[in-house]
Parts: C-alpha cells; sequence; structure tokens
C-alpha cells in the first residue's frame, strides 16, 4: 500500500451526546451534538465539514483530535482503534492528531513568544537536544512564510494571518497525520484568508499531512476539500467528493448552503433558495428529518421517518426525495 492510500482517520457512527438541564428546575436530557457521524480521510487528503452554527463540527474536531471520548461510535487513527472511551489508551495517539482554532488571538499563549510556543511539542515528546530543536522551530517558522527572527517575539506583535501561521506552525511541529482547521480562516481579514489556505494547501502537498477542514460555509472550502461532509444537527445529511457535492448537490439543504454562498465563478451562481424558518433547537430536534420544517421539498413522510444515508448518484445522501443507486 504506497502512503497516499493511507487512511489516516476513519470514523465509524462517532457519537457525542451531552446531558443538559434546559431549565434551572429542569431534569437533565440528552443533547446529541454529534449523532453518528462515519467517513474516512486519507493522507494527503482534505475532508471538508460544512453546516450551521451548533451542527456539530467542533464537537467531531474535539473528538477527533482526542480532545474528549466519544460516547458511541469508532475511531481509528493511522489504522489502530482508539479506544476514546478510556482516557489512558488515548495518550500515544495524542501527537498524530492536531487541532488549529478559530481565533488567532486566544489560542496562543500571550507570555511565551514564539519560540517558546513551537519547541513546545517537541520538548513533550520527543527527546531532541536544545539545539535541534531550535533549528526545527526555525525551519518550521521559514515554512510557514515567517522569519527566523519572528523567534523571540511575543504573539501580540503579530497580525492576525500571522497568528494564524504561528498555529498552524505549532501543529505541524510533531509532523502529524492529521490537522483539524476549526473555521481556522473565519476570523481573518477576506485578502488574508486566501493567504492562510494558500498555505495549508502548499504545506499538506509538502508534508502530506490530512486535513478536517471545518467550516460555516461552502465558499471557503471550494478550493481547498477533496470531501465534503455536510451536517445538520449532529447528523450527516450529504457526503461525497467536492464535484459531486458543488455540482450536483441533491440534499436540500445543500442546496440551501450552496445557494446562500457568494461565490465569483458565475458558473456556480445559482437561483437563491432562502432557507426557511430557524434553526431547530438540538434539545428539542424536530421528528422524522430534522430539516423537514425548514425543507422547500418536504414531503407528509418526512415529518415522521428520519432518512438514514443511502448511496445516490456517487455519494450518500439522506433524504427521501431519492431512490438509493
Ligand atoms: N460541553 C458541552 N456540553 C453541552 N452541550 C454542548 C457542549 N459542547 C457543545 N454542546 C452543544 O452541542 C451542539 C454542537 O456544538 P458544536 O460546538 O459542535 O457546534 P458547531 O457546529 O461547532 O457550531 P459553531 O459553528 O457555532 O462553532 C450545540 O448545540 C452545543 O450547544
Ligand atoms: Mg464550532
Amino acid at each position: 500500500m504506497s502512503d497516499s492510500d493511507m487512511i489516516v482517520a476513519r470514523a465509524e457512527d462517532l457519537t457525542r451526546h451531552y446531558r443538559v438541564k434546559p431549565g434551572p428546575f429542569q431534569s437533565a436530557v440528552p443533547l446529541k451534538a454529534l449523532d453518528g457521524v462515519s467517513f474516512e480521510l486519507k493522507a494527503g487528503k482534505t475532508l471538508a465539514v460544512v453546516g450551521e452554527s451548533g451542527c456539530g463540527k467542533s464537537t467531531l474536531g474535539r473528538l477527533l483530535t482526542l480532545i474528549e471520548p466519544a460516547t458511541a461510535g469508532q475511531l481509528e487513527l493511522a489504522g489502530k482503534t482508539v479506544e476514546t472511551t478510556d482516557p489512558r489508551k488515548i495518550r500515544p495517539f495524542r501527537k498524530n492528531v492536531q487541532m488549529v482554532f478559530q481565533d488567532p488571538y486566544g489560542s496562543l499563549n500571550p507570555r511565551k513568544q514564539v519560540s517558546a510556543i513551537l519547541a513546545e511539542p517537541l520538548k513533550i515528546n520527543t527527546k531532541l537536544s536544545t539545539s535541534k530543536i531550535q533549528q526545527a522551530v526555525i525551519a518550521m517558522l521559514e515554512k510557514v512564510g515567517l522569519r527566523a527572527q519572528h523567534a523571540r517575539r511575543y504573539p501580540h506583535m503579530f497580525s492576525g494571518g500571522q497568528r494564524q501561521r504561528i498555529a498552524i506552525a505549532r501543529a505541524l511541529m510533531l509532523k502529524p497525520a492529521l490537522v483539524v482547521a476549526d473555521e481556522p480562516v473565519s476570523a481573518l481579514d477576506i485578502s488574508i484568508q486566501a493567504q492562510v489556505l494558500n498555505l495549508l494547501m502548499d504545506l499538506q502537498d509538502e508534508l502530506h499531512t490530512a486535513y478536517v477542514f471545518i467550516s460555516h460555509g461552502l465558499g471557503v472550502v471550494e478550493h481547498i476539500a477533496d470531501d465534503v461532509l455536510v451536517m445538520y444537527l449532529g447528523k450527516a445529511v450529504e457526503q461525497g467528493s467536492k464535484q459531486a457535492i458543488f455540482d450536483h448537490p441533491l440534499h436540500p439543504y445543500t442546496r440551501a448552503l450552496l445557494a446562500s454562498t457568494p461565490f465569483v465563478d458565475p458558473d456556480r451562481r445559482r437561483q437563491r433558495i432562502v432557507l426557511q424558518g430557524e434553526l431547530p433547537s438540538p434539545l428539542r430536534p424536530p421528528s422524522g428529518c430534522a430539516f423537514h420544517q425548514r425543507c422547500p421539498q418536504a414531503m407528509p413522510h418526512c415529518a415522521q421517518q428520519q432518512p438514514s444515508l443511502i448511496p445516490v448518484q456517487g455519494r450518500q445522501v439522506a433524504c427521501f426525495l431519492y431512490e438509493p443507486d
């Protein structure tokens, strides 16, 4: 098996339920933040995870980076099953998965110089000498488009885009197989977004890292994604190759998301479908298909039955409008 065929991450029915109290005198109810998501991601490829606020994107990111355990389902990293419910067994996997967060201001320790921030993962996880670590720090700074003299500076001395470069450098110090980037450019100016996306793509070409790229909208992921997973209230409603999802979206929710995305390319501009109604509360999810109340094509039984993912036209879609291939 060549390196490029290696499956870096495989999730099967990955699930995270929380118990929350809806009000002060009410008893706890389950909140299905992530409710059975499955995918496979190969080395050097990018899976984009998209959907509105609260659909479970960051929860999925936290499970994949082992920040918190799943409540059900399976996760394999680099071909090995992670016992996600046993914290002791998680440790050996940790350095293979790293996260880049949305907020480039909050995610770097303001009291540490960049050199210390980047050296830390190597100090904790390797036996490299101090001088070897410093060499690695300088090399990584240059890889992400910064300079050796930046090593002595503190995070507040950098712009948002530069800070995100530092966060990316930190994530890559241990050469992880998988980086989860949780809305890594949404806090940046539009003009800076493209630079950081290009950097991520160049680094992927060079290092063959797999990315899970989390985003509200489809616009930013068009260039970076190989596969796309569209989520709604904790579940995948449609997933498949970028071509399938962008060229022939099938789920009415995917279509609505695409229609609300500003595209430069006129072929990508399409009829505007405005999402009706509010996003339902995950504490009181609708019966049947969770999207039925907002769906322009809802049929009577959509309110009763929950559609499961089926293979249609080369991708998976959870919608009663389609018959399986
Ligand atoms: N620790 C927690 N305890 C209880 N509920 C939680 C917890 N973390 C997340 N949730 C809930 O789980 C659901 C999914 O949250 P999550 O942060 O994964 O969504 P998201 O898609 O990342 O949203 P956003 O786009 O706003 O970042 C939300 O309803 C959220 O309130
Ligand atoms: Mg989030």
